[in-house]
């Protein structure tokens, strides 16, 4: 049966009619096949996921944790984004790419009860999965609703079934407003996940005489304190992968060399076309969806000058031999992991001279970062390496108006011009993974054993950079690699990829 949560479909009447009289209603609703479907073992992820949530409501005890996957995202009028659940949800519950829109966990604070008159106190929580269960045949969202109706998008899994494959409690989404109403002030929302819902408890919460005033300026926006610390102990829970993510990474970042090996497979068809870039996207993106969910963000096609725009992602430029094309690009695999990988390569298959020495500088920049990553070292000494042999190359080819010992001073700082972000971030279920940990742990926090995080130094000189000879303006190089924390040290996860000049030259000519 549609629920009290089945939305009112939109702008559908200039569009498609349904029949309305009583005779299609009753004869569409009849006359269909049981579906008997053999219940599903626990998904892969499923014990992970459930050890996932122990973590999180040992950090919370006796409060209720709110987690949604979000809602469907309008593209334009009545057309939606491809769906993407939020990422908190997915690892707390396993429910990727396959997720119904929609959905909520919440995780219920126990209290425990004794006979002998004790106060109650708190142990764990009960985590409950609330999602729009299937419509019957008999009700009219089955046919007649385009956003959610089976004829249109398909079935849903029954509750048993998505019980079964998550190896959790799931309850219809229309039970979750009597959980709302009894928001409070240990009621906590992840608040980036679903607009509207993150309303609503605000409302309540407001009105609930215990709560504390907002913390943010801008009442328009409350943000508060709990739900803060909710997320950002969601996003340090991330830090270290499990086992079951850094398989899933692994498969990703394979996928993920499979698409450049296309896209190199495909440079015939790329020089000739007059917007080149958009072919490398196509035939990337072809690979990510027919191996995986998606692109883990917009794919980086940036041939000639263009490679000088960090996230250059319109791609509707040409790709001339005798250029260099940098490609950003990463696979979504379904459980939502995602490979972030650069390569530059030259269009003709063989560097120019320039061209080699900057792409040499950068691959030894990115050597020597990756050299020094162990357990126990500072995430933010990974970016100094790499800045150390930046401000050295930079400096050797007279580009600063200082010695690079000089330019290495947090005051000067002058080889930034030619790389202006960051060497490295956490690499997970978002490509900038992690974001909301605190700087302790993130950029200051110490290298452990499990982590995931890129290494991607990059030189840039503009095309109208007059502080750089003619020869390097236009020309942009990026290698970026997704770095394993071992506990020895390090394995770099994309080092199938080729990487230096040499391999990149002889990949090529394959
Ligand atoms: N693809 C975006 C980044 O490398 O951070
Ligand atoms: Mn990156
Ligand atoms: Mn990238």
């Amino acid at each position: 049966m549609a629920d009290s949560t089945t939305p009112t479909p939109r702008a559908t009447s200039n569009r498609s009619t349904v029949p309305l009289g009583d005779s299609f209603k009753s004869y569409i609703a009849s006359e269909w096949a049981d579906r008997a479907e053999p219940l599903p073992a626990p998904r892969a992820q499923a014990p992970y996921a459930a050890a996932r949530r122990a973590r999180i409501s040992a950090l919370h005890e006796g409060r209720r944790l709110i987690v949604p996957a979000g809602p469907a995202k309008v593209r334009s009028n009545d057309t939606d984004y491809p769906y993407r659940p939020h990422s908190a949800f997915a690892h707390l519950t396993g429910w990727a790419s396959d997720t119904v829109p929609d959905s909520v966990l919440v995780l219920e604070p126990r209290l425990e009860r004794r006979d002998d008159g004790t106060e109650p106190t708190y142990d764990g929580h009960d985590a409950t999965l609330y999602y729009r269960h299937p419509a019957g045949r008999d009700s009219d969202e089955f046919y007649a609703n385009p956003e959610i109706g089976e004829f249109w998008i398909g079935p849903r899994p029954s509750p048993t079934h998505v019980a079964a494959d998550l190896a959790l409690a799931t309850a219809p989404l229309a039970d979750l407003d009597a959980v709302l109403q009894a928001a409070d002030a240990d009621t906590l929302v992840v608040r980036t996940a679903d607009r509207d819902l993150t309303d609503r408890i605000d409302g309540i919460r407001l009105l609930a005489a215990t709560v504390p005033e907002p913390s943010a300026h801008d009442a328009a926006d409350l943000a508060w304190d709990g739900d803060l610390e909710l997320a950002r102990d969601l996003s340090e829970l991330r830090l270290v992968k499990d086992d079951y993510e850094i398989a899933e990474l692994r498969t990703a970042i394979a996928a993920t060399k499979r698409g450049f090996d296309d896209v190199i497979a495909d440079r015939p068809a790329i020089v000739e076309h007059a917007r080149g870039e958009r072919l490398v996207e196509g035939t990337f993106n072809r690979r990510a969806r027919a191996e995986g969910n998606a692109v883990g963000y917009d794919t980086i096609a940036a041939a000639g000058p263009h490679a000088c725009i960090l996230h250059w992602t319109r791609n509707d430029g040409p790709v001339a031999p005798g250029d260099l094309i940098l490609i950003d690009a990463g696979v979504e695999v379904d459980s939502l992991y995602t490979a972030d990988i650069t390569r530059t390569l030259p269009v003709s298959g063989v560097f120019g001279e320039v061209q080699r020495r900057v792409y040499e500088a950068v691959r030894e920049a990115a050597d020597a970062a990756f050299a020094i990553v162990r357990p126990g070292i500072r995430f933010r000494e990974v970016h100094a390496e790499a800045m150390r042999v930046i401000a050295t190359k930079t400096a050797e080819w007279g580009l600063l108006p200082v010695s690079a010992e000089e330019s290495l001073q947090p005051e000067h700082q002058y080889h930034r011009r030619y790389m202006v972000h960051g060497t490295s971030h956490h690499l997970g279920l978002d490509v900038h993974d992690c974001a909301a940990a605190r700087r302790e742990l993130y950029l200051d926090g110490i290298i452990e054993p499990g982590m995931v995080f890129t290494i991607e130094p990059g030189l840039y000189f503009q095309p109208d950079d007059l502080t750089v000879p003619d020869e390097y303006r236009g020309i942009g190089v990026r290698i970026e690699d997704n770095i394993l924390v071992t506990e020895s040290g390090a394995e770099n996860l994309s080092i199938a990829i080729p990487r230096t000049a040499d391999d990149v030259e002889a990949w090529l000519a394959r």
